[in-house]
């Protein structure tokens, strides 16, 4: 019988459609006797608003948690701007659906041999010297820290609580670990925090500490300061390569920063996890939902110029992380590679290619 992977497939808003049916088709070609993929499409962000009253419905979380990864790729744009905010606007979509999946990593690759790299000769603003050879990943933690705390907001004072409790930073360097692991010989794990000023980063380092001498004492560990890693990221960022695991405000950071690298949106995907298949520790089956990092670009929608290559990128990550095809993810890196070489691109890379076009090249190059 074949195996039969469950994929929820969430296009949104703008030129999520789009991105996505070029996803979809490069998705459909890794299909084989032995291997179906069973889509399901459904609405989310503004789309789903219009339709349901919701920007996200119960049905659509329970198929997420019922799937065997997530595709996403953006919501949001001008129609709902002054509608709905928070939780209940387009964005807050994906923030419910990240709360229910508990995805509480999110990893951001940075390599100059990925193909969000190979075309850094013509857009990174750094030297080419600077950054051959830099490959890394981010893992930034996705569910705790500043951006979830308590909040006071008063006219003339604010406050934002940033809290971690060990069992949050044990999961995250679990998980960094994890990935650390793929590599052979294992990459470092590079952590990052303000263990000189903050006390969520003194707990944060004992716990790292902590969770990598008792459970991964194959993988090396460094500890860095936050702010000399963004120094370091722009002068000498080979020397961050491994893994770079980071609290929610500090990871927001750096992951943005990382893609400075490659020096453009549209070729940046991501994936959040709430843990890695081979993860003993995991409750519940590993969930996984992938996204480009950029968003609905609603001024270019509808007119076949939008870049599939970060949302096509994307279904590169879902086999890695979440499907355990590593072969195939390096094919598509390597088809998207050859395509973006090859110098059929999109209107945003220089190029005079369509989505569609762009798409049906990586087809061919597979
Ligand atoms: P954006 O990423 O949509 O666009 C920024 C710039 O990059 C624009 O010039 C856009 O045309 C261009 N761009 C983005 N993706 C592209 C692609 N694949 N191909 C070619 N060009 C591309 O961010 P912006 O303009 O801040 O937000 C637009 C809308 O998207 C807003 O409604 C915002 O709320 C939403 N958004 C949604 C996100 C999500 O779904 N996760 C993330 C970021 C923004
Ligand atoms: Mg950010």
């Amino acid at each position: 019988m074949a195996q039969t992977f469950k994929i929820l497939v969430l296009p949104g808003d703008g030129i999520g459609p789009e991105v996505m049916a070029e996803a979809v088709k490069v998705l459909k070609a890794f299909e084989t006797s032995g291997r179906k993929f069973e889509l399901r499409q459904e609405l989310i962000g503004g789309c789903s608003i219009d339709a349901t009253g919701k920007t996200v419905t119960d049905e659509v979380k329970q198929a997420a948690l019922d799937s065997d990864a997530v595709l996403f790729a953006a919501v949001g744009g001008p129609k709902w701007d002054n509608q709905r905010r928070g939780l209940d606007g387009p964005e807050g979509g994906l923030l419910q659906l990240r709360k229910a999946m508990d995805i509480y990593a999110n990893l951001r690759p940075c390599s100059s041999t990925s193909p969000s790299v190979s075309i850094a000769k013509e857009f990174s603003p750094f030297r080419q010297d600077v950054i051959e050879g830099v490959d890394f990943v981010v893992v930034r933690e996705n569910c705790g820290g500043a951006y979830f705390g308590r909040k006071v907001e008063e006219e003339t004072y604010a406050m934002d609580e940033w809290g971690y409790s060990e069992a949050e930073i044990q999961r995250v360097t679990r998980l960094s670990a994890e990935v650390a692991l793929r590599h052979d010989p294992p990459w470092p794990v590079i952590s990052l925090d303000k263990a000189n000023v903050l006390a969520s980063s003194r707990l944060w380092r004992r716990v790292v500490d902590k969770t990598m001498a008792t459970e991964y004492p194959q993988v090396k560990l460094v500890h860095q300061l936050a702010d000399s890693a963004s120094l370091i990221l722009a002068t000498n960022p080979r020397s961050l390569n491994g893994v770079i695991l980071a609290d929610n405000t500090f990871g927001d950071m750096i992951s943005d920063q990382a893609g400075s690298i490659c020096g453009t949106l549209g070729v940046l995907p991501s994936a959040s996890l709430n843990g890695l298949p081979e993860d003993k520790t995991l409750k519940t089956r590993p969930y996984g939902l992938y996204e480009p990092t950029h968003g609905s670009a609603p001024t270019i929608a509808g007119q076949n110029i939008a870049n599939p290559v970060a949302m096509i990128l994307c279904v590169a990550l879902m086999f890695r992380y979440s499907l355990n095809m590593e072969a195939e993810a390096q094919r598509v890196e390597d088809a998207v590679r050859k395509v973006l070489d090859s110098g059929s691109r999109t209107p945003d890379l220089g190029g005079k290619a369509g989505t569609i076009e762009v798409g049906d090249a990586i087809i061919s190059a597979l």
